[in-house]
C-alpha cells in the first residue's frame, strides 16, 4: 500500500463507519484515532520523536507552538504570573480549579505538615560524593523516597494518591536545598511554616542555623514566577516519563525520580545551566559572530542553549516574563551582570539571521531564567534542580489524571531493522 492509498484508506474508514474517528480537544489540532490501525489494516504508525502524535488525552495544560499560548487549566500563563502564586498553580493543575480561601487554607496546612524529610533520609545525602552533581543526588534521593511511602500507599485510594502528591511538592525544595548545603558542607536548615513556599526554599538555600535569614521580598517574588513558568509544559520529555512509568502502576516518587532523570539533560530541564556555559564561553559581545557561525555548522555539536523549541514555533511566552523577571532582579540588586549583555545582543543578532528565523529558532524560557538564578545567588549546577521543584507540581498533576484513564500499560511498538531470522552456526 502507498503512504497515499494508506491516508486514502483511513479518511474513507473514517468517513464510512467512524471506525476511525477524528477527536476534537477543547482547543488546537484535532486527532484520528489510530488505536484500532494495526488490527485493521496490519499497519503500525511510525513516529520517532513524537512529532504529530498525541500519546494522551490531557485536561492540564494547553500549548500553541505558532501563537505563542501558554495555559494552565485555562488560566493564560502570563496572567498566573502576574498575580498568582506557586502554591495557588499548584492547587489548580492538581485539582483543575483555582482554590476556595479554605481549599487553600487546607492545602497550604498540608505542605507545611509534609515538608520535612524523614530523618534517615538525610543520611542518604552522605552516600553521595560532595562534589555529585544536585540533579544526580535529586535522582537518588527521591527514588529513595519510594523505600519510604510504599506500603503505606494504597493506589485505588484517592486519598492516599492525593497524599503522596501533596508530599513531593512539599518535600522537593528540603531535598533540593539539601543538595546545596551538603555539597557546601553547611549545616541544614528545617523548613519554616511561617514563611510563603518561595521564601522557605530561599532560607532553606541560604541560611545558616546560627543566624536568622531575611527574606529579601524582590527576590522572593522573582523566584515565585521562575516556579510558576516551569510548573508544567504539557506532554514534554519528563512528563511523558512519568507517565510512561506510572502506567505499569509504578510507586508515585518512583516515577518521579524518571522525571527528575529526563528532565536533566541539556535539551530539556539542563539547558538552564547550559546557557550560562555557554555565553561564559562566548565571553564577549565581539565573540557572538563566532558563535553563530558555530550554531549553524552542520559539522559542529555547537547549538545556541536556550533557543529553539520542539512546540513554540513563533515566541516562548514564559522567555518574555523571565527576561522581564531577570531586569528587574538586577536592578534590585544593582548588579551589571556582562552575561547579561552577551545574552541580549545574542537574542538581537539571532532574531535578525536567516538560518534562525526560517527555522523558527526563538529564545526559550532558559534564556533567560540562568541569568535570574545566578544573580539571585543560585549555583550553576542548582538551577536544573529549581525547575524540577516546580515542575513537581505538574509531574504530580499528570501523575493523578493518568490515574483516571484506563488505556492500561504504555507500550510503544516499533519498525524492527536487524537481522532477519537466523540460526545459531553449528559449533565444532
Ligand atoms: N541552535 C542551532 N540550531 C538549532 C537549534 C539551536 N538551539 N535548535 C534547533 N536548531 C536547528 C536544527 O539543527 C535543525 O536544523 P535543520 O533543519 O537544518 O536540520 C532545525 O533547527 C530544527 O531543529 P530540531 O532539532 O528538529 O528541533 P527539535 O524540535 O528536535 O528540538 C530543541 C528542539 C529544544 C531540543 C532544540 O531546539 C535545542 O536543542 N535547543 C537548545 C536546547 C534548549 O534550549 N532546550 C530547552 C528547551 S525549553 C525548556 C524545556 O522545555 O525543557
Amino acid at each position: 500500500m502507498t503512504s497515499k492509498q494508506f491516508i486514502n484508506a483511513i479518511l474513507s474508514e473514517q468517513q464510512s463507519d467512524g471506525s476511525l474517528p477524528v477527536l476534537e480537544g477543547t482547543l488546537g489540532p484535532r486527532a484520528v484515532d489510530i488505536q484500532t490501525l494495526y488490527a485493521r489494516h496490519g499497519l503500525l504508525a511510525f513516529d520517532p520523536g513524537f512529532r504529530s502524535t498525541a500519546a494522551c488525552k490531557s485536561a492540564i495544560t494547553f500549548v500553541d507552538g505558532d501563537q505563542g499560548v501558554l495555559l494552565y487549566r485555562g488560566y493564560p500563563i502570563e496572567e498566573l504570573a502576574e498575580r498568582s502564586n506557586f502554591v495557588e498553580v499548584a492547587y489548580l493543575l492538581m485539582h483543575g480549579d483555582l482554590p476556595s480561601p479554605a481549599q487553600r487554607k487546607e492545602f497550604d496546612q498540608a505542605i507545611g505538615v509534609h515538608n520535612l524529610l524523614h530523618e534517615q533520609v538525610l543520611a542518604f545525602y552522605r552516600g553521595f560524593r560532595r562534589d555529585a552533581h544536585p540533579m544526580a543526588v535529586m535522582v537518588g534521593v527521591v527514588g529513595a523516597l519510594s523505600a519510604f511511602y510504599h506500603d503505606v500507599i494504597d493506589m485505588r485510594n484517592p486519598g492516599d494518591r492525593g497524599k503522596a502528591a501533596i508530599r513531593l511538592i512539599a518535600k522537593m525544595p528540603t531535598i533540593a536545598a539539601a543538595c546545596f548545603t551538603y555539597s557546601i558542607g553547611r549545616p541544614n536548615r528545617y523548613p519554616d511554616n511561617g514563611l510563603d513556599f518561595s521564601s522557605n526554599f530561599l532560607q532553606m538555600m541560604f541560611g545558616v542555623p546560627s543566624e536568622p535569614y531575611r527574606v529579601d521580598p524582590v527576590l522572593a517574588r522573582a523566584l515565585e514566577v521562575i516556579m510558576i513558568l516551569h510548573a508544567d509544559h504539557e506532554q514534554n520529555a519528563s512528563t511523558s516519563t512519568v507517565r510512561l512509568a506510572a502506567s505499569s502502576g509504578a510507586n508515585p516518587f518512583a516515577c518521579i525520580a524518571a522525571g527528575i532523570a529526563s528532565l536533566w539533560g541539556p535539551a530539556h530541564g539542563g539547558a538552564n545551566e547550559a546557557v550560562l556555559h555557554m555565553l561564559a564561553e562566548i565571553g564577549t559581545v565581539e565573540n557572538i559572530p563566532k558563535a553563530m557561525a558555530r550554531a549553524k555548522d552542520k559539522n559542529d555539536p555547537f547549538r545556541l542553549m536556550g533557543f529553539g523549541h520542539r512546540v513554540y514555533k513563533s515566541f516562548d511566552p514564559r522567555a518574555r516574563v523571565v527576561q522581564a523577571q531577570a531586569k528587574k532582579v538586577l536592578s534590585h540588586l544593582g548588579i551589571d551582570d556582562p552575561l547579561l549583555n552577551i545574552a541580549m545582543r545574542l537574542e538581537e543578532i539571532a532574531l535578525k539571521d536567516e538560518y534562525f528565523i526560517e527555522r523558527k529558532l526563538y529564545p526559550n524560557v532558559d534564556f533567560y531564567s540562568g541569568i535570574l538564578l545566578r544573580a539571585m545567588g543560585f549555583p550553576l549546577n542548582m538551577f536544573t534542580a529549581v525547575f524540577a521543584l516546580a515542575r513537581t507540581a505538574g509531574w504530580v498533576s499528570h501523575w493523578l489524571e493518568l490515574q483516571h484513564d484506563a488505556h492500561g500499560i504504555d507500550r510503544p511498538r516499533q519498525l524492527y531493522v536487524g537481522p532477519a531470522l537466523r540460526h545459531y552456526p553449528p559449533r565444532s
